[in-house]
């Protein structure tokens, strides 16, 4: 199964939901970003980075997850990966210029796939309705799923340490205190994954 995660636009939390996954779901995590802190955190055989010239592997295993934190541009490879992938989540962080890049985003992506999940990302006070009401706007006949992660620091946490999330709520009940909502939202997410 291949999920991809994208942004045209960097910051958006893309590889803070890839590692949270691969390690929640034991997942390997392509990238072809030149700099990824991915890499000090996964094991070789859980992370693989691929040059500019070098094509996506073959997934061998059927049954394996592979996810995809692709750096912010448009080429032949990520078009043949929107096309093969099962799912692309699309991770928002609400503001004027983001919005933008983001609906731009959107608007690659479905050329080639309409397996899209919209994630509200380091949400605050409205910032999920307004995502939502934009891409409603956008959108009509044609609404992708939304989800959301609030603002935390549970990211900073997850490189940090390495772990997943409910790992480290389950290690520490001070930390399972703060983050119970966040975990919440990573759970859904980790749910729809399972479902597709
Ligand atoms: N929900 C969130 N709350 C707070 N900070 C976040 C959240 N998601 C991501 N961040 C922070 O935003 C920054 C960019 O995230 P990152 O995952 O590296 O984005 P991208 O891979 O899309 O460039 C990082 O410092 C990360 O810790
Ligand atoms: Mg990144």
């Amino acid at each position: 199964m291949r999920v991809v995660i994208f942004n045209l636009k960097g910051g958006q939390g893309k590889t803070s939901l890839a590692i949270n996954l691969a390690l929640t779901l034991n997942a390997g995590v392509v990238t072809n970003d030149v700099y990824s802190p991915l890499e000090k955190i996964l094991s070789d055989n859980q992370f693989l980075k691929i040059g500019m010239d070098e094509e996506y592997p073959e997934i061998v295993e059927d049954n394996m997850l592979v996810i995809y934190d692709l750096g912010g541009w448009i080429d032949r490879r990520s078009i043949k990966l929107f096309k093969a992938a099962d799912l692309i989540i699309i991770p928002v962080i609400n503001d004027f210029i983001n919005n933008q890049v983001s609906i731009n985003t959107i608007e690659e992506v479905r050329k080639h796939s309409d397996k899209i999940l919209i994630v509200a990302n380091r949400t605050e006070k409205n910032d999920y309705l307004e995502i939502k009401s934009i891409m409603d706007g956008f959108y009509k006949n044609d609404k992708y799923p939304i989800l959301e992660i609030k603002k935390t620091t549970a990211f900073s946490k997850i490189f940090e340490k390495g772990k997943s999330i409910n790992n480290i709520i389950a290690e520490d009940k001070l930390l399972a205190f703060s983050y119970r909502e966040v975990q919440r939202q990573m759970q859904s997410i980790v749910d729809f994954i399972k479902n597709i």
